[in-house]
């Protein structure tokens, strides 16, 4: 299927500025999508429905004309109390892109292409894949090992490979793409779209912390933990982090930080993916955009010129 039509325009390089809990905000969706790449945001980084409403103002209000689109990631789970309520917001607003997690619904997705939104759903290994079809999705999001956040197990050839054989709609790459020789290679591979979490972290218009954004650039792929401690789910966090929280980095179990409920856990102890040990600089988006841009077709260029020899 490729990339849909509604969200092929003003697309600079295939890249979706995947949404992060506490991170992704107006500025950094405004400054993807005015640099030419798709900018998202988890509706809950606002902490009321009439706040999400106002960021969606706000962030149509200051796109150019030539911006790219931009989306928002609901979580579909019962302790999301919030759902209903955002969703209404989104249908309302008619977000171009919404993005479900960990749970695909026929009724969402219904109504998101009801006004004409496209709607991906993000998975973690073949068989979610292959339930989350049923549903109807326009995409799936596919979060193999080493991802930022919930990051999934499975090596991303194997996971991309086996989809692709039942599923020809568009797919979208995630998991430890920080350049834009990554994005060439998703491409390469066959993905859509490539998504991008951990790389973005670092840019001005981010609402990480100075001190977040400096331990991602001293991080390496070593330093990352895959641990459900925190939340109970596996994702993976920077093990400096972890244990400046006291949460021991080799227990399996769930720990309980004595720091409340989980969204106050990924506040103090940052989450980011295997990706790190690319991540060099804190810059704007635009300069980052341009970047991967240059680094894309570099590759692409270098590529071609090298397989024809
Ligand atoms: C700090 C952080 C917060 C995240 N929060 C969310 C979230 O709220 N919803 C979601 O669907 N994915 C979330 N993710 C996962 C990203 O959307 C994306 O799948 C992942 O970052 C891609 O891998 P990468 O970080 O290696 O590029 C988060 C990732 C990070 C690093």
């Amino acid at each position: 299927m490729g990339i849909p039509a509604s969200l092929g325009h003003d697309l600079k390089l295939p890249v979706i500025a995947a949404p992060m809990f506490l991170v992704s905000g107006p500025d950094l969706v405004v400054g993807c999508c005015n640099a030419g790449v798709i900018g998202t945001f988890p509706s809950l980084n606002q902490r009321t429905t009439e706040g999400y409403c106002e960021w969606l103002n706000e962030i149509r209000a200051r796109l150019g004309p030539d911006a790219a689109a931009f989306g928002v990631n609901h979580i579909v789970h019962p302790t999301n109390a919030r759902l209903k309520a955002d969703l209404a917001v989104t249908i309302e607003h008619k977000v171009p892109l919404v993005i479900t997690s960990l749970g695909a619904n026929a009724d969402i997705v219904e109504a998101v292409h009801s006004y004409g939104g496209v709607i991906f759903h993000d998975v973690t290994t073949a068989r979610h894949a292959r339930s989350a079809t049923k549903t109807g999705v326009d995409g799936l999001i596919l979060v193999a090992n080493g991802a930022g956040g919930h990051g999934g197990a499975v090596n991303p050839f194997a996971l991309y490979n086996e989809v692709r054989q039942f599923f020809d709609g568009t797919i979208i790459l995630s998991g430890c793409l920080s350049t834009g020789g990554d994005v060439a290679t998703a491409r390469m591979l066959g993905a859509d779209f490539a998504y991008m979490g951990t790389r973005f972290i670092t840019t001005d218009e981010s609402l990480a912390s100075a001190e977040y954004k400096e331990m991602i650039i001293r991080s390496v792929a070593a330093d990352i933990t895959y641990t459900p401690a925190v939340s109970g789910m596996l994702a993976n966090f920077m093990t400096a982090s972890l244990i400046a929280h006291n949460v021991d980095p080799h227990q399996n179990s769930v720990h309980q930080p004595n720091i409340g409920d989980e969204a106050k856990a990924w506040k103090t102890i940052w989450s980011a993916g295997q990706g790190v040990g690319t991540v060099h600089d804190v810059l704007s988006v635009r300069d980052l955009v341009a970047r991967l841009r240059s680094q894309h077709d570099e590759a692409v260029a270098t590529f071609f010129s090298t397989s024809r020899e």
